[in-house]
């Protein structure tokens, strides 16, 4: 008999043997909403077993989360006050400083990254600061700043700016620096587009822009050489990790990225690729947590060493059982 290709596929032992891509649950950041207030444990509805948590409420997560053994989460905080500015983001009180404390002393071996960003603290929604009702880049980084410096302070192991605002990584980097945080690496957003797949996140995190859309800061979705300008960017001005959201409909561009450079890639399996597999699964159209593990694999196939996934609890479980 002619022996083809089929022979790699005869058995799952040698499917095994044979196979290219294999994910882990190292590879999962978990992201992780904290509302303050107390006594809240809030399921977001497009996002079936996602939660807003108050702090009060988080640690059962937050200890499943280490049973599981996933290594790092990425925290979003929701202050009860918002200003024109999002003053609330640079409190060394406020909601993130007081999370990022209480995680680090409670669970000192899970790896605690900050969203760097404003949305969830502007009264408008917007990444910065406005200026003629668009962000303005320059009055943005003086605020990013002072972000990033009160998040070090509470003691956040990596911090990763998601507002897209141009020399955000070299002025962060700078600002670590002259304050004796050399250790806290970036996980630059490099490459984020200005998607509608963030929808449910929004809703989430509360930060669904009063006015417009972010189309002035995030990326147009039509383009691919800019996604290595954006990237080379960021890594001249200090960035540890590039990161490329969404992830799903940008798979060339994580392959595009691992391709050209030699820091880790990351990829955030964002909000909305995540409702839509909840969707499809609950209604019964497809097997969720087949389609989760074959959409996760496909990330890591494309070439991310991370990905930021809300199925990171579930597709760990999946990798348990399997062993
Ligand atoms: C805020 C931010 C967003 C996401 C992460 N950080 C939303 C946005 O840019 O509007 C999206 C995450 C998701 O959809 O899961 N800058
Ligand atoms: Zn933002």
């Amino acid at each position: 008999m002619e022996e083809g290709l089929r022979a790699y596929r005869k058995t799952e032992e040698i499917r095994k043997k044979n196979r290219e891509t294999t994910l882990k649950t190292s590879d999962f950041i978990y992201p992780i909403f904290i509302e303050e207030g107390n006594n809240i444990k809030k399921e977001i509805v497009s996002m079936p077993g996602i939660y807003r948590f108050s702090l009060d409420q988080v640690d059962a997560e937050l200890k499943e989360v280490v049973e599981l053994e996933i290594p790092s989460i990425i925290l979003f905080g929701i202050p009860k006050h918002k200003d024109e500015e999002g003053s609330e983001s640079w409190n060394e009180n406020g909601i993130i400083q007081r999370s990022i404390k209480h995680i680090k002393k409670n669970f000192p071996t899970l790896k605690v990254i900050a969203d760097v960003c404003f949305c969830e603290y502007t009264n408008h929604g917007h990444c910065g600061v406005l200026k003629n009702n668009d962000v303005d880049n320059t009055l943005t980084l003086i605020n990013l700043r002072k972000q990033v410096l009160a998040q070090a302070k509470a003691g956040v192991d990596m911090v990763a700016p998601s507002g897209m605002m141009d020399f955000a990584v070299r002025e962060i980097r700078e600002e670590l620096d002259k304050n004796g945080f050399q250790h806290i690496p970036i996980m630059g957003y490099s490459v984020k587009y200005a998607s509608a797949y963030y929808g449910p996140f929004r809703d989430a995190a509360d930060s669904t822009p009063s006015f417009g859309d972010r189309k002035t800061y995030q990326m147009d979705t039509a383009n691919r050489m800019e996604a290595i300008k954006e990237s080379q960017a960021d890594l001249n001005e200090g960035a540890a990790i590039l990161m490329v959201k969404p992830a799903l409909s940008y798979l060339d561009i994580i392959r595009d990225l691992k391709n050209k450079f030699s820091v880790p890639i990351a990829a955030y399996n964002v909000s909305g690729e995540y409702a839509m597999i909840k969707a499809a699964g609950k209604n019964g159209w497809i097997d969720e947590s087949k389609v989760m593990m074959e959409t996760l694999l496909s990330i890591k196939r494309a070439g991310a060493d991370f990905i930021l996934t809300y199925f990171a609890k579930e597709a760990a479980k999946q990798l348990r059982n399997n062993q």
